[in-house]
């Protein structure tokens, strides 16, 4: 019998890198998807374990790179049995201040919920007249929590949770599922790639195995669950949070963990202080941080 088939985005690294492997230890052949080339090293690795493994390069933020990534899937005339929609990425500091570019902020909305909504507008309809599939779209325990100076991700990730949810619901029936994915603090080069490595919440030690969130979305997304909080039980409380505490109380605990500066000074919530202070305090020289990751094709954006 042939392996079934799973498309991974964001499979180059972290969290998506670690579901990748965890497909190929259940005996699926892998279409990767990721910007860099560093998806051809993942690839080759897991082609190593015996896996069929179809490594694609494209810019997920873009229309063309989501219409390259599904032509190449539609170009193998095999059944998609699993949908994972992990790629993402963040950017830390003040919205208004000047270390966060424009470009920089629509990018995570063209990234994680344009480029999301496209690639799954193009493959999942193709599941549904198959009548069977599965969905994973990585939320983040965040999904119900506004973040200043995080505030397009959190969004995009309250997007993303509500999205999945209707989906299901859309879908209930069909024969497909739908599965939000929603990780805690998770160690992988998101922080740094975000340029949040001066924040609480990036600098923490405190975050999750990779490993053990793929784990953990795997059997949920096999097991047909609409939710996965993955990780420790802190992570289930960070989540529930925003369903039990005030509204007008969220972002202002939110910013005691992500505000510029905050792994740094210890200062608690930043208060009349200018949106230039708040931004030059990214680099603390006044200047912008330049993340170690690679730098990215602007592309154009959806
Ligand atoms: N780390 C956390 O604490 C955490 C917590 C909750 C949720 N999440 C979510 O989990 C997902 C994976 O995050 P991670 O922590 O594993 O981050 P990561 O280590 O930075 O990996 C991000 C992956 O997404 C890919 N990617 C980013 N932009 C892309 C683009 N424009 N086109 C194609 N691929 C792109 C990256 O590949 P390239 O390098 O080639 O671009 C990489 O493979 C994200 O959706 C994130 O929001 C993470």
């Amino acid at each position: 019998m042939a392996s079934p088939l799973a498309v991974v985005t964001g499979a180059s690294a972290g969290i998506g890198r670690e579901l990748a492997r965890e497909f190929t230890r259940h005996a699926y052949d892998l279409v990767l998807c990721a910007e860099d080339e560093r998806i051809e090293d993942v690839a080759a690795e897991l082609r190593g374990g015996g896996a069929r493994v179809w490594a694609v390069r494209a810019d997920l933020a873009t229309g063309d790179g989501v219409a390259e990534l599904a032509d190449r899937v539609a170009g193998l005339d095999r059944a998609v049995d699993v949908l994972a929609l992990n790629a993402g990425i963040g950017v830390g500091g003040a919205f208004a201040g000047s270390a966060t570019d424009r470009e920089d902020q629509l990018r995570v909305l063209g990234c994680n919920i344009t480029g999301t909504v496209d690639l799954a507008k193009r493959l999942v309809p193709d599941m549904v007249r198959r009548g069977s599939g599965r969905v994973l779209v990585s939320s983040s325990t965040v999904a119900r929590l506004p973040g200043p100076y995080q505030a397009t991700y959190n969004a995009s990730k309250a997007f993303l949770y509500s999205f999945s949810l209707a989906l299901r619901a859309e879908l209930r029936g069909t024969g497909v599922t739908v599965t939000a994915m929603l990780p805690g603090l998770t160690d992988t080069d998101f922080f740094d790639r975000a340029r949040m490595t001066d924040t609480r919440i990036g600098a923490t030690t405190v975050k999750d195995d990779p490993a053990r969130v793929a784990r953990e979305a795997f059997a949920a997304l096999t097991a047909g669950r609409g939710t996965v909080v993955t990780g420790p039980f802190y992570n289930r409380l960070l989540f529930a949070a925003g369903r039990w505490l005030p509204d007008r109380a969220l972002p202002w605990i939110f910013s005691f963990f992500s505000a510029p500066g905050s792994a740094r000074t210890g200062r608690s919530v930043p208060k009349q202080r200018s949106w230039e202070q708040e931004s030059s305090e990214q680099g603390g020289r006044g200047e912008r941080v330049t993340p170690t990751h690679p730098a990215r094709n602007p592309g154009t954006p959806h």
